[in-house]
């Protein structure tokens, strides 16, 4: 019988793990919020995720359950994990990419390098960590963030009444001055086997990843053993299993610190698909079930992944696919299949080559024929 992954969550991510499933015989079923996502495709239930006996039903029979987001709430895992089916990655370990003051607290309980930070639940609070860094710092909310949506940079304590007003914990940390981001993804088994991809760049935009080269420029060397060795730190402290993404800053004094972690496949890992030989959505899924994880050596001297956003035109991204790959035949496409909106993530393209400055010039143009 065909191994089953139960995937929570349609969006892009769970659209990409189609193919590589199809490709090892693998079956996978997928639960959606919506009718129409954009893994439509292998969705075989429609539910909310938020509802625990929905989640219970939809993951009998699988193999194992896994995730295209990370807002499954902790008492719906419970519920799974009481029915007997395996969730990876495990929900004590997922709760470090639901809830950024946890992460903050468990990673500093390692020692691993971060910025300043402080959990902050009032206006006093607010103002001792401004008067402590300068007068500014970046404010986050702990939980249901995503491509910037709770993040801001916040001068006083009057600029984030909004967010003090709802009584909920905020994280505070020192606005970093970076020289770069860097992302390190790692894909581990639940018995214990882990690989490295190389560490690569990523340049976001108002908030949101816009670019990543693969690997980081200029990071032979400490950097990339830097970097790898937190990731190996975290999958294996956090009993990780999947893909984990740290996100990461290099500072100007030449540090890395960690933003972020995403327990699942990470816009930073796209180009993997075309730049690695085994992508990170085919080693999600191996990771998860516990199969034998693949090489993560790269194709090419560099990849370049450039997303692709909706703007204030209409239309789909195939619409534009005549003269997009015409003139881009080099070029590798992917549409999310969703509805364009302005500032969505609808899609992205990856170069690959020997020059990196070609190699960028080519993944910008090509995306330049999806600007709507
Ligand atoms: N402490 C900081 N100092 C400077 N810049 C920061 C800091 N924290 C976040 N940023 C900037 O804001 C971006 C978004 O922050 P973060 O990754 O925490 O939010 P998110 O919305 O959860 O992100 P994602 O899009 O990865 O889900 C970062 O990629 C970085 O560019
Ligand atoms: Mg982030």
């Amino acid at each position: 019988m065909s191994p089953t992954v139960g995937v929570i969550g349609a969006g892009q991510l769970a659209r990409m793990m189609i193919p590589p499933a199809v490709e090892l015989g693998i079956e996978l079923r997928v639960l959606a919020e919506t009718e129409g996502e954009s893994a439509g495709l292998a969705v075989t239930t429609v539910a909310d995720y938020r509802d625990a006996s929905s989640v219970v039903e939809f993951a009998r029979g699988v193999d194992v359950l896994t995730f295209d987001h990370e807002h499954v709430p902790q008492d719906v895992l419970a519920a799974v994990v009481a029915a007997g089916i395996p969730v990876h990655p495990r929900p004590s370990a997922l709760l470090y990419a639901q809830d950024k003051l946890l992460m903050r607290e468990r990673l500093g309980g390692l020692g691993l390098p971060m910025p300043d930070w402080a959990r902050i639940e009032t206006a006093a609070d607010l103002t001792a960590f401004l008067d402590a860094h300068g007068g500014r710092l970046v404010l986050k909310t702990a939980r249901g963030g995503y491509d910037g949506k709770g993040v801001r940079v916040v001068g006083s304590a009057a600029e984030a009444a909004d967010w003090l007003e709802r009584g909920e914990p905020l994280l505070a940390e020192e606005l970093v001055d970076f020289r770069r981001e860097l992302a390190q993804l790692v894909a581990r088994r639940p018995s214990g086997d882990a690989v490295l991809w190389p560490v690569v760049e990523s340049v976001q935009r108002d908030g949101v990843c816009a670019e990543v080269i693969a690997p980081a420029p200029a990071s032979a060397g400490r950097i990339a053993d830097l970097a790898g060795d937190i990731a190996m730190t975290v999958a294996e402290q956090l009993d990780v299993a999947g893909v984990l993404a740290v996100e990461l800053f290099e500072t100007t004094d030449e540090r890395l610190v960690i933003n972020e972690l995403a327990m699942r496949p990470h816009n930073t890992g796209h180009w993997s698909i075309d730049g690695s030989t085994t992508s990170q959505f085919e080693q999600h899924l191996r990771a998860v079930l516990d199969l034998p994880l693949g090489d993560t050596g790269c194709r090419d001297s560099w990849s370049v992944m450039v997303n692709v956003l909706g703007g204030p035109g209409s239309g789909s991204l195939t619409d534009r696919y005549a003269v997009a790959l015409d003139a881009q035949s080099g070029v590798k496409f992917h549409s999310y299949g969703k509805e364009s909106r302005p500032g969505r993530k609808v899609g992205h393209v990856t170069a690959g080559g020997d020059d990196l400055e070609e190699t960028v010039y080519r993944a910008r143009a090509a995306s330049e024929f999806f600007r709507n």
